[in-house]
């Protein structure tokens, strides 16, 4: 059984914690977070012990592993906590907003060899792998093109847009790594972005919609379509597009249920409402790929390097909006 400390109670630790106690081999020992009413709740939820404090996780050598789900201006501290400790990670993304910080922690822990594996879940989607496999197996031949779309239903709160990083590096990030999951590496990066004139995103300096096109190593083009909300909810598809046609993953409803009509035909319901939802599978996966990799003691499927990359890429977009090129990235 592994023994695994969630750190951070927020939205994305309740989805970990939920994913930690439904696996046969992982046991949610501690949930961690200063606010008490989310530490406690979310311990009660699953019959867990809580803590306000971190360092109840590092100094507990009974627990294996830490999830580090706290804001992303405290990973780094969190990882240099708990390699120290000894513990194996899950480390939400983006690791962090700056690339040089990155650099300099990742130069500091490496000697230790840390097992870190990154919160990439969409790689473990069940659709956007059977693509992925499908096209490895030459099923469209030559890929050339990949199109993602990816629209949150709704931005998330003021204070928590405000410290995100931005769109860039907080939300497209997830694009970034799944067109270097399908793709391999990028090395052209050009975007157009918009506030959609409102205030809300003028005032955090951020972007509403974003329209991302890049090229990669072997030749490939892509295209990732963003925007902060979306009327009818998660918007989340992607098509590979090759020389012998296209493998396509589309969006989810509740149920497989259509409505035939003089008026409509195969009416479905509203697709799933958001990640929670929507990448359930996915975190359960991820989590499954976690314990699997430490059992095997292994290199975790999606890593460290994995996290700077699309950081890289999230900075060289970020870059072609300020000044209207295209960014080689090296
Ligand atoms: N993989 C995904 O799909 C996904 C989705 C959402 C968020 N995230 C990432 O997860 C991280 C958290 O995002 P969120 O949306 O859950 O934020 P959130 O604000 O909902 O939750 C963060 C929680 O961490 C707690 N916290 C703050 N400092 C802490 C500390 N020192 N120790 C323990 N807990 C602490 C806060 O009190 C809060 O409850 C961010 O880095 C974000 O980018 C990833």
């Amino acid at each position: 059984m592994l023994r695994i400390a969630m750190l951070g109670a927020g939205r994305v630790g309740q989805v970990h914690a939920r994913s930690i106690s439904q696996h046969p081999d992982a046991e949610l020992a501690l949930v961690v977070d200063p606010i008490e009413a989310a530490a406690s709740s979310l311990g009660a939820t699953h019959g867990a012990p809580w803590s306000l404090d971190p360092e109840d996780a590092f100094a507990d050598a009974s627990i294996d592993a830490v999830v580090i789900g706290t804001p992303t201006n405290t990973h780094i501290d969190m990882l240099r906590r708990a390699v120290d400790s000894n513990k194996k990670i899950l480390l939400e993304k983006p690791i962090d907003l700056d690339l040089a910080k990155i650099d300099a922690a990742w130069a500091e822990l490496a000697p230790k060899a840390p097992f870190v594996m990154l919160g990439f879940c969409r790689r473990f989607d069940p659709s956007f792998h059977e693509v992925r496999e499908r096209v490895a197996k030459g099923e469209i031949g030559t890929v050339r093109a990949l199109r993602i779309t990816s629209r949150d239903p709704q931005p998330p709160p003021a204070d928590y847009l405000s410290a995100s990083g931005g769109m860039f590096k907080d939300m497209t990030i997830h694009d970034f790594d799944m067109a270097r999951f399908q793709l391999g590496d990028i090395v052209e990066v050009s975007a157009v972005a918009s506030d959609n004139g409102l205030a809300a995103f003028r005032q955090a300096r951020d972007h509403a919609q974003a329209i991302i096109t890049m090229r990669a190593a072997g030749g490939a083009l892509a295209t990732i379509v963003n925007s902060r909300t979306c009327a009818y909810g998660y918007d989340q598809r992607l098509e590979m597009y090759g020389d012998l046609g296209s493998l396509e993953a589309g969006n989810f409803t509740a149920t497989s249920v259509r409505a035939n009509s003089a008026t409509q035909t195969e009416a479905a319901g509203p697709i799933l409402n958001f990640f929670l939802e929507r990448y359930t599978p996915a975190f359960q996966a991820e989590l499954d790929e976690f314990v699997r990799a430490v059992r095997e003691d292994r290199e975790p499927a999606v890593g460290f390097a994995d996290g700077r990359a699309a950081l890289v890429l999230a900075e060289a977009a970020n870059e072609s909006v300020a000044t209207g090129r295209i960014v080689k990235v090296g």
